[in-house]
């Protein structure tokens, strides 16, 4: 067993001698970052949830304790955490309500690409590190004319699992809902859908069958031990500058060149393809319920912020309207942290005018490990978001 006693803390530094300490203790003991995502982006005054294995606990303890830094504990067992995420046997069967593992979303993606309603179809554009294909679904009426397109992808980073699980609801709903509700019928009729439900596969599949907990891409170069890159901090936007590592082992490993990730640059090569009708990109992460813009690379404000912003804010009220859950928005440097290489800031350099990331929930009773009861109405509520957004895009294509 994996995780057994450990825990997760969120720590509440309001000193400069708290920062500096938690920055210490990672320096010193393997503690993993689950929001911010590696010690170098922890300020004051923000929420630092982190992951401490048992043989440390007591040494963390008695740290917080002589310190008076004030802490929760978010999960006192890690590993009854895991067990608990999945309710119910291992299902056989590709489930929407479940997280499913990566051969179960393979198959899924074959055959609901060819059920044949002339909806939808799919293209491989790459393989992975590990050699598993990389498969864009493409959704919307088929046309003679090239329709204007979006862009959405899931499970950029491994242990998000919600992620994913979100891409597979959307295709869903997509091609149930498609003459049904009549802003989906439009959606469909006028504009492309591409889909990629899973883009670091590798790691997706690591997290399924050797550590629940892992982020990065499974890439090894020989000079380092310690395996994989943040594909989230690879792209070619102000590259590695702030907010990113350039030590292999750190979780925010920049890489050794913007795209040395192959399913980087696999997606980024897709979207140059295709900028001229792409016109909105999506990005989809957890947690802790935000809908970002660019720039997170710099502070500076994008050219079109106020307009990204009112969409945004559009876009958190519809979801908002369902359940009540409460999202925060804004750009990511000033609303989350500094932190380039980022697709979004990519992609909207690149010309992409509307470009989103989702941090589906939750805000951290369980993070990464998100029941999957939560699944349905999570799915649910961001359908509602990215609905809106699409329908924005549209009227003002
Ligand atoms: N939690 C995400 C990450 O750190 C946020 C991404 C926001 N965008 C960005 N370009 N940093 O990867
Ligand atoms: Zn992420």
């Amino acid at each position: 067993l994996f995780f057994t006693s450990e825990k997760v803390f969120r720590l509440k530094p309001v000193l400069d001698e708290h920062v500096t300490l938690i920055k210490e203790l990672a320096k010193d003991i393997e503690v993993d970052f689950w929001r911010p995502e590696s010690p170098e982006l922890v300020t004051i005054d923000i929420d630092v949830d982190i992951r401490v294995p048992a043989m440390y606990l007591d040494m963390v303890y008695t740290i917080l304790q002589q310190n008076d830094m004030e802490h929760v504990i978010l999960i006192d067992d890690l590993q009854t955490a895991v067990e608990a995420q999945a309710q119910g046997p291992t299902p056989r069967a590709h489930s929407y309500t479940k997280y499913n593992s990566w051969d179960k979303i393979q198959s899924w993606i074959s055959s609901i690409a060819s059920s044949n309603n002339g909806l939808i179809s799919k293209q491989v554009i790459g393989n992975t590190y590990e050699g598993r294909p990389m498969t864009v679904l493409k959704l919307g009426r088929r046309s003679s004319s090239t329709k204007p397109a979006i862009f959405m992808d899931c499970g950029i980073h491994a242990r998000e699992w919600i992620s994913p699980a979100f891409c597979q609801w959307f295709v869903k709903e997509a091609l149930s809902t498609y003459g049904q509700d009549s802003q989906m019928t439009s959606l469909l009729n006028e504009m492309d859908v591409f889909v990629l439900p899973v883009f670091n596969i590798d790691g997706y599949d690591y997290t399924h069958k050797s550590n629940r907990m892992w982020r990065k891409t499974r890439s090894r170069k020989s000079g380092s031990s310690c395996i994989g890159t943040d594909p989230n901090r690879n792209f070619n936007a102000g590259w590695c500058t702030t907010g990113a590592s350039s030590n292999p082992c750190s979780d925010t490993f920049c890489g050794y060149s913007p795209e040395s990730e192959i399913e980087v640059k696999n997606v980024a090569n897709f979207i140059r393809r295709n900028k001229s009708i792409i016109k909105a990109y999506i990005t989809v992460h957890s947690y802790s319920q935000l809908l970002l813009f660019p720039y997170s690379y710099t502070f500076e404000l994008a050219a079109t912020h106020s307009e990204l912003l009112k969409v945004a804010e559009g876009a958190s009220a519809a979801l908002r309207s369902l359940y009540g859950t409460r999202y925060t928005s804004g750009p990511g440097a000033a609303t989350i942290y500094p932190a380039a290489g980022g697709s979004d800031d990519w992609a909207y350099d690149l010309g992409v005018k509307y470009s989103y990331t989702f941090e589906l929930r939750d805000t951290g009773r369980y993070g990464f490990l998100l029941p999957e009861s939560q699944i349905k109405p999570t799915c649910e509520e961001t359908m509602l978001a990215v609905k809106y957004i699409a329908a924005y895009v549209q009227k003002n294509l």
